[in-house]
Parts: structure tokens; C-alpha cells; sequence
């Protein structure tokens, strides 16, 4: 497919309106590089601009880890003095690459998610876990200066005391604690990780494009903000629904009994 981009190690495949992102730096678990952070904003862009892709999928290659975060082996050359805050400024625009995505976006979580994989995780709209996932931001055990950007996204996830309890203590947590925790949307045997990844993005593939987007923005807008949503703005999400060729065939499916054939417009 044309609009498909391969760099070495991080890669856009779709399959079924799906495009999986995957991140493959086998040798150390599928810690992003700096490369790897600079490109991932071109294939989220690709990915939105695709007008095939319903869902977008993040996921390290294998099943041993979703990412252990940045590659800690590149910090001394270009992640202290002056280059550390040009690599945040990189890193950064990767999250919110992700998570300003207007499609659904989901983690589906191998192993080990630690540190930027962790936080990449918790920028996409929701995560499926194996059950052997661990879950941990070690930023304190590197006196890494946590960029308070990633805060954010951090607490639509998890509360405030937990978000605390994660950063001061760079704890690892296993996928039940995570579930319980409100990372993890689903835990699965690592067996069935994938098929039962698919099975929810061909669920949202199927459902009306508008609807999805207008509760996206949504959900997003009170977690960006609360005080002063800007409704005006919603409304128009969900104007575009009740004028969308999919609300009529919508209603038509259901007066005909049938699956809607929905063409997101
Ligand atoms: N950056 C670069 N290399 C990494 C890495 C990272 N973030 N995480 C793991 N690796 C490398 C290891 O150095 C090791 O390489 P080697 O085989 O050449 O020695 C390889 O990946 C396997 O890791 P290893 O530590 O042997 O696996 P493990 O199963 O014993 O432990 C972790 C897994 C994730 C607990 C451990 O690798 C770890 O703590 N990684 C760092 C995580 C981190 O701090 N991330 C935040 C970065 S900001």
C-alpha cells in the first residue's frame, strides 16, 4: 500500500482497515531510538491521513516487550546538556503525535512497558494487555526530569496518587495491578493478545467513523479541559453525525434488520 512507510525499526502495516505501528529494536526490547521517535509522527500522519485506516494499533515486534522505553544506550550522545532537551522536544511530538490522533488508537501490550513505551501506552486511547505485561515509568532510578508535558496524558489514566505513587517510586506492576489501576482496558493470556486486539479494532472499524471521532474529541476535550470545555466546538462532532451519509444508512440498517455498511462520511 502506498501510503505505508517502513524505516528499520519502527514499521506501518494494515491489515482490515487496521494499521499496526510496530516498534522492532529486538536487542533491546523494542526501545524506541531517537530515529525511531522522529519517524513515529510521520506514520501516525500517515495513518490519519489513509482514508482506509479505521483503528491505529501500537506494538513492539515478538511478544517480550511493548518497548522498555527510550534507548538508554544513545543518552550519553545526544540525551545530556543541550541535546537532552532537543531529544525531549522529539519525544514529545512523537505523544502527541498519538495522542492527538483522531482515530482510535490502541496499545496492545507484550511484556515489558516501561519509561517512554509506558507513556506512549498511555497516549493512545486505550490498551490490551498480555498477562505478563509489567508496567513501569524508572525515570527516578535514572534521575531522568520527567517532562511535565507527559503528565497529562499520564492522569486520563491513572489517578493523581497513583500517577505520583509510579513516578516517585518507578515500581513495576504486573497486568492485574495495571487492570486495577486503570491501565490496562483488558488483561489476556499472551496467546490470545492479538486476536483479541483485533477483535475490539474491528469492532470500532465497523462502528460509524463521525460517532466515534465527535466522542473521541469528547473525552479528550474534559481531560484536556475540564474548567472551560469548549462545547462549541463538540457540537459541531456531533452536528457532522446527523448529517452524515452513515446516520441515514444507520437508521436504515436498523429499520431493514441489517449490519449498517458505514463509509465514515
Ligand atoms: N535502552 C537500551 N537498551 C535496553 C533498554 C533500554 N531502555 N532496556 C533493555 N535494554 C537492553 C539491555 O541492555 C539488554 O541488552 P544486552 O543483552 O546487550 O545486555 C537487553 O535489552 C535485554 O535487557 P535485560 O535487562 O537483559 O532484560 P531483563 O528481562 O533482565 O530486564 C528490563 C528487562 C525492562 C526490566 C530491563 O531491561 C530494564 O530495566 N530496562 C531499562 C528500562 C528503563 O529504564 N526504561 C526507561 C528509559 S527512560
Amino acid at each position: 500500500m502506498p501510503s505505508e512507510t517502513t524505516t528499520p525499526m519502527l514499521r506501518s502495516l494494515t491489515d482490515g482497515g487496521i494499521r499496526t505501528i510496530l516498534a522492532d529494536n529486538p536487542g533491546r526490547l523494542n526501545a524506541y531510538t531517537r530515529d525511531m521517535w522522529e519517524s513515529l509522527p510521520k506514520l501516525v500522519r500517515e495513518a490519519e491521513a489513509d482514508p482506509e485506516v479505521r483503528v491505529i494499533v501500537l506494538r513492539g515486534a515478538g511478544t517480550k516487550a511493548f518497548s522498555a522505553g527510550a534507548d538508554i544506550s544513545e543518552f550519553e550522545g545526544n540525551r545530556t546538556g543541550a541535546e537532552a532537551r532537543r531529544y525531549d522536544e522529539i519525544n514529545h511530538e512523537a505523544f502527541e503525535a498519538v495522542g492527538r490522533a483522531t482515530k482510535p488508537t490502541i496499545a496492545m501490550v507484550y511484556g515489558y512497558c516501561f519509561g517512554g513505551g509506558c507513556e506512549l501506552a498511555m497516549c493512545c486511547d486505550m490498551r490490551w494487555v498480555s498477562d505478563d505485561a509489567v508496567f513501569s515509568i524508572p525515570a527516578a532510578k535514572l534521575s531522568i526530569g520527567y517532562n511535565p508535558r507527559w503528565i497529562r496524558p499520564m492522569l486520563s489514566v491513572v489517578s493523581a496518587a497513583k500517577a505520583k505513587e509510579m513516578l516517585f517510586t518507578g515500581r513495576r506492576y504486573g497486568a492485574r495491578e495495571a487492570q486495577a489501576m486503570g491501565i490496562a482496558n483488558a488483561v489476556v493470556a499472551s496467546a490470545d493478545l492479538e486476536a483479541e486486539t483485533r477483535k475490539v479494532a474491528l469492532e470500532m472499524a465497523a462502528n460509524a467513523r463521525l460517532s466515534i471521532r465527535a466522542a473521541k474529541e469528547a473525552v479528550d476535550e474534559f481531560a484536556m479541559n475540564p474548567e472551560n470545555p469548549d462545547f462549541a466546538r463538540l457540537d459541531r462532532f456531533v452536528e457532522a453525525c446527523f448529517e452524515s451519509e452513515d446516520y441515514a444508512e444507520g437508521r436504515r440498517a436498523f429499520m431493514e434488520k441489517r449490519k449498517p455498511a458505514f463509509r465514515g462520511r
